[in-house]
């Protein structure tokens, strides 16, 4: 099939890479010169495991190409994608300008029956918006549907290529056809496809991604009762989790949970509840819950360092989970931030995510691998959980810390054996 993906960020870039990999004809379209004449030149504007070999062999054998022009990427196409990035505006609400200038610019440039498939995350009722702005200029037949993205950063080409489902949000049968064809190979392979109303679709992502960010608030919330009680949070997610009812996923307890999804999500609930005068406080106790606990890091390193300053502290971690480079909402800046409001030395590692943290905060110390950033440090602060932490020689560690104290944010050590080693232990619950 022949198609054009708008936006080439995560969601754009991924879906795009993989539909051509399925055998599309995929235009990725993008207003920024500068990445699009990278991205020809086979240079990934961000770090996700298998993307850079997907998007170099489909565009040396033809099928991927990469335009600024929205003449040439939209005649003539059966599916055109909205991908654009729907920003968090200072209110909560989602800013969405570039959905609707992309919507003006489709308008301009459809020639032929175009299935527009709106995949960013957007409030309810927006499908229906972007059908009115391109109905009011062209006379061209379209449908619009809405087709949620639940790719996650770091597993972004496995979540295309093996999804939960597939949901579709259109009531049209002649759209319904085109999309049943585009998706054939996921439920050739029993991947499910649920049809339904658009604004459905649209309520299931924010729904799907409120859900997962109460678990993990809910877990970070009983953390503090597990400090004061000795029980350990992650043998009590790991007995919660065996209840078939409640399952095992997102029930680790955390720093917080960050990225550019979640905190906007929420966000977004609240925002919409709010504007129609309805009770959000629910939701507002999930966002209120991970800000404050994200706060509290610095008290689980003054139990071991109770005077900061001038102290060095090590930070293992700034992207706001493994496998990605993103720093965006990543409890790793705010600890940073309270640590220098203290007077501290910063000395911070992370194996992907030292450029884009470099942005906010271009004067500490970044290190070119762990054993560096615990140099004479008197307390390490493992904030994301990067393999490389995981299968670290603790004896060195040991050997080159001043004072000898680690905070497990990520609960990824056995607590007995770190102490067994002569290390202060502190983990987030337990
Ligand atoms: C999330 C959803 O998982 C995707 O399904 C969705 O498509 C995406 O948002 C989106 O809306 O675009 P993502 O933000 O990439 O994906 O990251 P997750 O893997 O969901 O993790 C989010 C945060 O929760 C991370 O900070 C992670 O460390 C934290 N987390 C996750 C926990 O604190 N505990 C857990 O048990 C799991």
């Amino acid at each position: 099939m022949k198609i054009t993906m708008i936006g080439t960020g995560y969601v754009g870039l991924v879906s795009g890479a993989c539909f051509s990999d399925l055998g599309n004809d995929v235009t990725c379209l993008d207003i920024d010169e500068e990445k699009i004449n990278n991205l020809r030149a086979g240079k990934i504007p961000i770090y996700e495991p298998g993307l850079k070999e997907i998007v170099q062999r489909n565009a040396n054998e033809g099928r991927l190409t990469f335009s600024t022009s929205y003449e040439d990427a939209i005649a003539g196409r059966e599916v055109v994608f909205i991908c654009v990035g729907t920003p968090q505006l200072p209110s909560g609400k989602a800013d969405l300008k570039y959905i609707f200038q992309a919507a003006e610019s489709i308008a301009k440039h459809i020639n032929n029956f175009t299935v527009v498939v709106q995949k960013s995350t957007v409030p309810v009722g927006t499908a229906k918006r972007i059908e009115g702005i391109i109905r009011s200029k062209t006379s061209v037949d379209f449908e619009i549907v809405s087709n949620p993205e639940f790719l996650k950063e770091g597993a972004a080409v496995k979540d295309f290529q093996n999804p939960d489902r597939i949901i579709i949000g259109t009531e049209s049968e002649r759209a319904k056809k085109v999309i049943e064809n585009l998706y054939r190979p996921h439920s050739r392979v029993n991947r499910p496809i649920l049809f339904m109303k658009r604004e459905t679709a649209e309520l299931v992502k924010y729904a799907s991604n409120a859900m997962l960010a109460t678990r993990i608030s809910f877990m970070n919330a009983l953390t503090p009762f597990c400090e004061k009680t000795g029980a350990d949070i992650k043998e009590v997610a790991k007995g919660m989790g065996l209840d078939g009812r409640i399952g095992p996923r997102f029930l680790q307890a955390s720093p917080g949970y960050g990225g550019s999804c979640f905190p906007k999500d929420v966000r977004a609930i609240i925002d919409f509840l709010e504007s129609s005068q309805v009770n959000a406080q629910f939701f507002r106790a999930i966002d209120q819950l991970n800000e404050f606990h994200k706060k509290s890091h610095l008290n689980r390193i003054r139990k071991f360092v109770p005077e900061l300053k001038d102290k060095k502290i090590a930070i293992w971690g700034l992207s706001f989970k493994p496998r990605t480079d993103d720093v965006r909402e990543s409890a790793s800046l705010t600890l940073i931030e309270q640590l220098l409001e203290q007077g501290a030395n910063v000395s911070a590692y992370d194996p992907e995510a030292i450029e884009n943290t470099k942005k906010v905060f271009p004067n500490i110390e970044y290190s070119q691998n762990p054993y560096e950033a615990v140099n004479a440090a008197n307390a390490v602060v493992v904030m994301t959980e990067w393999d490389v932490f995981r299968s670290i020689d603790l004896n060195k560690v040991k050997e080159l810390m001043l004072e000898k104290n680690i905070i497990d944010c990520r609960n990824i050590y056995d607590p007995a054996e770190i102490k067994s080693l002569g290390f202060n232990y502190a983990g987030v619950g337990r």
